[in-house]
């Protein structure tokens, strides 16, 4: 495995696999992996005969008052699980790699990034799409994972290949959970073991959403029953919990397929979650 930390770098070790005419299969992350990264290395794994990963923490996705110098870095671990999972490069450049100084072009993302996480962290996606732009131009991948867990996010990405013509296959895995039901994620590395109990109650919300669906409810009626759960917890304070259209993130129309989606503070860590239903 090659750990290469410039554009001029990563180049030079994509070269050879260019030229042998190689599918080259790209997982971006902000490295503290877990099982959810692993996932989508070990699906490139299968389908392609190169694979990358960067591990880069995106400034220009985090909020003023977001976490970006507390967001866990854990390189050297990082380095050890990728290899484990197959990947044959890494690319993990420094901020002034990514964005020299002068540096100012945006990518706005498309309308499905205003509601929801767009509205709690104004920018954000805007800041992932334009980070994502210069890793596909960087990177030049055939395929491009991205993890279920982040949902709002995959839509945000689809849309911008989409309407850049951006010449890469978006590849979507399925979200990958503790034993129960928390969906991983590199931010319950802030949860206490209290908060860790409680953060459960996202997956408690979405699966009682999805019974009531079930069931023949309303989605405004499992929007409520998924606010219930949530509100029933202490010490977690809800954002939303509401059923939408996977591609708009607006209010389903009832024939397109539904999404549940959440998002709740335990303690003081914001976490999201959802759950795809195939049948209302
Ligand atoms: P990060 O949060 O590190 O996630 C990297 C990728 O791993 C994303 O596609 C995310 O959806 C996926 N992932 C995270 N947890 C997962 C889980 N439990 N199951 C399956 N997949 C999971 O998302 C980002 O980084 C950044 O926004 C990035 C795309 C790298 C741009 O900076």
């Amino acid at each position: 495995m090659k750990v290469v930390r410039t554009e001029g770098a990563l180049r030079d070790a994509l070269t050879p696999h260019r030229r042998a005419d190689h599918s080259i299969g790209f997982v971006p992350t902000m490295g503290a992996l877990h099982e959810g990264h692993l996932s989508l290395l070990r699906a490139a794994r299968l389908e392609c005969d190169v694979v990358v990963v960067s591990i880069f923490v995106n400034p220009l996705q985090f909020g003023p008052r977001e976490d970006l110098a507390a967001y866990p870095r854990s390189e050297e671990r990082d380095l050890h699980l990728a290899e484990g999972a197959g990947t044959d490069i890494v690319f993990a450049p420094t901020t002034e790699e990514m964005y020299p100084a002068g540096t100012s072009t945006m990518v706005t993302a498309a309308d499905v990034a205003l509601p929801l996480e767009g509205e709690a962290r104004p920018g954000h996606f805007d800041g992932v799409a334009t980070v994502v732009a210069k890793l596909f131009n960087q990177v030049q991948p055939h395929k491009a994972y991205f993890g279920q867990k982040d949902a709002q996010q995959v839509a945000v990405i689809q849309a911008m290949v989409r309407d850049l013509s951006i010449p890469v296959e978006v590849v979507v895995c399925p979200t990958v959970r503790e034993p129960d039901g928390l969906a991983m994620s590199s931010r319950n590395a802030y949860l206490s073991s209290e908060e860790r109990e409680r953060a459960t109650v996202l997956w408690r919300a979405l699966e009682a959403g999805h019974a009531a669906l079930s069931e023949g409810a309303a989605q405004e009626v499992a929007e409520k029953v998924m606010e219930d759960v949530v509100e029933s917890e202490t010490g977690v304070v809800l954002g939303y919990a509401r059923a939408v259209d996977p591609t708009t993130f607006g209010p389903s129309d009832g024939t397109s397929p539904i999404l549940l989606v959440i998002a709740a503070r335990v303690g003081s860590t914001r976490l999201i979650d959802n759950l795809p239903v195939s049948e209302a």
